[in-house]
């Protein structure tokens, strides 16, 4: 069967990752998360005294450190993909709220994605792939054959990510997460470099009051549309 790309964009916190995840996994394709690359360059700033004492980042620095920092992925236990930077496994530590609170920022540097974005593209030279972000179908993709927009009320996000802290053992407050959740949209849709934008072309998909499992067929079938028409 050919083999497309899929891209899937949308607001912090609304169930891209596990969405396309299960979608890559039920039809063989690789998955990639985009975020977790930002994040990991977000804890390398933070491991190397990137952040000043007012919490600004040192760009000049990290511009001329771009070069050390090297992002990959491995799959991990039960194929769950692990995020790497510079070889080590980071996939838990690019999840905490200190990461969360510090990535928009970061992601936000025109040099930053330059490299990120020329990755990805590597990443899907040969097709075949699902990845999850703000500007996947705008600017890592655009020629994607299917492009998915998802997104849902920012009180429901807020509350699928505490519950997803609290079942990881973590401390968190709801108030905190939700402040987080907007704040980062707010960064990502306001950046000057590819802000979140849905692209014209995109499926839009309120998933606010949607099971895990109507979602998933509900992709499945975008899919199978997609690549009728490919
Ligand atoms: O999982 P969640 O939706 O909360 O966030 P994420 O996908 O892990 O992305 C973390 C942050 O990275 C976002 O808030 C964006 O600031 C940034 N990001 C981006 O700018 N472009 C992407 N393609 C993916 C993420």
């Amino acid at each position: 069967m050919k083999k497309i790309i899929i891209a899937i964009d949308g607001f912090s916190s609304c169930g891209k990752s596990t969405m396309a995840k299960d979608l890559a996994r039920e039809i063989g394709y690789i998955y990639i998360d985009s975020g977790a690359m930002y994040r990991a360059v977000t804890l390398y700033c933070m491991e190397n005294g990137l952040f000043d004492a007012e919490n600004r980042i040192r760009e000049e620095e990290l511009k001329e450190q771009m070069n050390h920092i090297q992002i990959a992925f491995r799959l991990g236990e039960k194929g769950r993909p692990r995020t790497l930077l510079n070889g080590k496994d980071v996939e838990e530590q690019i999840r905490t709220m200190e990461v969360s609170s510090r990535v928009s920022p970061v992601a936000a540097l025109g040099f930053v994605r330059t490299a990120m974005v020329r990755l990805q593209q590597e990443m899907g030279k040969d097709k075949g792939i699902v990845m999850d972000g703000r500007d996947i179908g705008t600017a890592v993709f655009p020629e994607a054959e299917l492009k998915i927009f998802v997104t849902a009320s920012a009180e429901i996000r807020a509350q699928r990510r505490y519950e997803e802290l609290l079942a990881k053992g973590e401390k968190a407050s709801f108030e905190e997460i939700l402040h987080n959740v907007e704040e980062r949209d707010r960064i990502d849709q306001s950046r000057a470099v590819s802000p979140l934008r849905k692209a014209d072309d995109a499926l839009l998909l309120d998933n606010s009051h949607m099971t895990i499992a109507e979602q998933k067929e509900w992709l499945l079938t975008q899919y199978q549309n997609a690549v009728n028409h490919a």
